[in-house]
């Protein structure tokens, strides 16, 4: 009897202790969404992320699977493919002939080195770079690419003394940290949606008409990366980020190089005077999104992060892989998900192979350019003037533009194959145009062009 008295207590005790656990489990969950339910199927949200949170480490308390893939950034010098990979290595020793090409005075002449992984995109900007110390001087708005930190700081203190206040002086006064790219650049830190804040990217859609709030998830895909992966200049006293894309009918319009070439010659822009020829130049940089947009990929509807970020299994969840790099690291991950009919050896072999083709043509280009400038230089040194070499000095801004654009496209020409040849076609051309009009003026018959002229030619298509 007692025994069995003594049993039931047991089962009437066991049962309160479950109900209050059960109870107490309640509450717990639902304190936790009530913190925030918005952080979607795949985790339980533990902590409060807001814009001032930043930190990636404090993100992946929430997200641990996407913070494991994203840490891999930090690796360097363990990918190697014939044409990229997440080493910094020196392009100018590579590459000589850059230096001529930019004259061997501005920054780009004095250092210029591969991308690696997203972690170091302060660090190799701000502090590696010979770019950003003297004598150079950089404005705050390289930031705008270039630290972990912006859309803390901008809540701060706004944009325009974010991008006017030296670059060094943000890092210097502890207003910017080393961190590289990070989640909030691409996720709102309340939802996590995919999100754009860059004020350059924002700005040249809304030039074309485009809002960014209405595009489909699979625009976003690409989106996110245009804010940094893209051609710019800076504008004005705030130095502004402006993107170069509102000379165009419509979004792609406005992304071809030829309109670009003709917006800079629109507002009468120049990034640098050539160190040899004096001509006014442009500098292009990394113009991953404006490119791509030629290729068949994107015309199909294939997004950057179909390449670059593909799904992986985690266990049995699936997850976006963060350790953006070379696709041919994982092309089973990757080009296979698409291209099921193809071993992965052949796949390889027709990216090096686009690759390789645009290496050539980037190297006759470079010929043509140098070519160029010592004829320049032989005209002047037989006594030509500036105004006399006004033609010949659009046509070297225009082929070293021309050329710029692609030897800066990181894909090595693979994105748009067929787009980058025809601007190297004609970079060629520009090139050779401005040796032989060089070569008239020092032998005396100079044609009577001038620059207007000159430039017609070559807009036609
Ligand atoms: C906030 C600016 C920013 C955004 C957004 C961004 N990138 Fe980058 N990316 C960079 C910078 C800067 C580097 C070079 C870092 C370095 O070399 O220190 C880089 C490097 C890379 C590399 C080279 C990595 C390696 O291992 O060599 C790839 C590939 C890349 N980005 C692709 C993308 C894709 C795809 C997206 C969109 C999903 C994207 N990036 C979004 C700024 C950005
Ligand atoms: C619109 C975005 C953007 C802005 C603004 C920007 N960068 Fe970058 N930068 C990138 C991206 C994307 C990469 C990676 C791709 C590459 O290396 O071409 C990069 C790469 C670099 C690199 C590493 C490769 C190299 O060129 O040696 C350096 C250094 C650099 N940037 C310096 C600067 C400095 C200095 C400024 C300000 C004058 C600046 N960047 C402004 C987007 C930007
Ligand atoms: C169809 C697949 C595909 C798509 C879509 C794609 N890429 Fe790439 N990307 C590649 C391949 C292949 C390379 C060459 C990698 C190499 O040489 O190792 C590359 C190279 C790069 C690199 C240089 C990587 C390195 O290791 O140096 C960057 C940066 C980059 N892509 C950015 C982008 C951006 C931004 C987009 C969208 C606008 C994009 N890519 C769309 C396949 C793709
Ligand atoms: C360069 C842009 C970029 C950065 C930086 C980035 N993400 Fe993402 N993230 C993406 C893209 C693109 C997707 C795919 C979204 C889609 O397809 O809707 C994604 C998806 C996700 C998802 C949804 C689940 C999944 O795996 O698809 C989570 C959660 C996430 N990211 C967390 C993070 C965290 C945490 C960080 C920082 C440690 C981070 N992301 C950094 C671009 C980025
Ligand atoms: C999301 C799907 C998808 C992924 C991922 C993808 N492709 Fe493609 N690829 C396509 C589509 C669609 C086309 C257009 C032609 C077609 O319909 O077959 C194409 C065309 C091509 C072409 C011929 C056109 C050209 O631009 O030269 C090559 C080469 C190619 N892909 C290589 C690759 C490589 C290499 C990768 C991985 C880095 C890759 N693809 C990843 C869908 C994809």
């Amino acid at each position: 009897m007692a025994e069995a008295k003594s049993s039931k207590t047991i089962v009437f005790i066991a049962f309160a202790v479950g109900l209050a656990l059960m109870g107490g489990l309640a509450y717990l969950l639902t304190n936790i969404k009530g913190n925030k339910d918005v952080s979607g199927i795949y985790t339980a949200k533990y902590v409060e992320i807001t814009e001032q949170t930043n930190d990636p480490e404090h993100w992946a308390k929430n997200y641990p699977r996407q913070y494991a893939s994203f840490a891999k950034t930090q690796q360097t010098g363990t990918i190697k493919t014939p044409f990229g990979g997440n080493a910094r290595e020196d392009k100018l020793k590579k590459y000589p002939d850059y230096v001529r090409i930019w004259g061997g005075k501005m920054p780009f002449a004095v250092d210029y080195a591969s991308a690696r992984g997203h972690h170091y995109a302060m660090i190799d900007q701000a502090i590696e770079t010979k770019r950003n110390q003297p004598p150079f001087k950089q404005p705050g708005a390289c930031a705008h690419c270039h630290t972990g930190d912006w859309n803390k700081l901008v809540a701060e203190i706004g944009v325009d003394n974010v991008t006017k206040t030296p670059y060094k002086e943000l890092y210097d006064t502890g207003k910017i940290s080393k961190k590289g790219v990070v989640c909030a650049d691409c996720h709102d830190p309340k939802t996590n949606d995919l999100r754009i804040t860059r004020p350059g990217l924002v700005n040249a859609l809304e030039s074309q008409g485009v809002d960014w709030k209405k595009a489909s998830r699979n625009e976003m895909r690409s989106l996110v990366c245009a804010q940094c992966h893209v051609e710019y200049y800076f504008q004005g006293d705030n130095r502004s980020v402006v993107f170069p894309w509102a000379n165009g009918k419509n979004l792609v319009e406005g992304m071809k190089i030829e309109n670009q070439y003709e917006y800079y010659q629109k507002i009468n822009f120049s990034d640098f005077k050539h160190g040899e020829t004096g001509a006014p130049m442009l500098k292009a940089q990394h113009p991953e999104f404006e490119l791509n947009a030629f290729g068949l990929h994107a015309q199909s509807g294939v997004s950057c992060a179909d390449c670059h970020m593909p799904y992986m299994r985690d266990g049995n969840i699936k997850v976006t892989d963060h350790w953006v790099r070379t696709p041919l690291d994982n092309i089973n991950g990757t080009c296979m998900q698409c291209h099921r009919g193809q071993s992965e050896a052949k796949i390889y072999e027709r990216v090096v192979d686009i690759q390789t083709k645009n290496k050539e043509l980037l190297r006759v280009a470079e010929k043509a350019l140098v070519s160029a400038i010592d004829a320049i230089n032989a005209a002047k040194a037989g006594g030509a003037t500036e105004a006399q070499l006004a033609a010949t000095f659009e046509l070297q801004r225009k082929g070293t533009y021309f050329w710029d654009y692609i030897a800066m496209d990181n894909s090595i020409g693979f994105h748009a194959p067929q787009e980058s040849a025809r601007i190297l076609g004609k970079a060629i051309d520009f090139a050779r145009q401005a040796e032989i009009e060089a070569m008239k003026l020092k032998s005396g018959t100079a044609s009577a062009v001038t620059a207007s002229t000159a430039s017609q030619p070559a807009v036609k298509k």
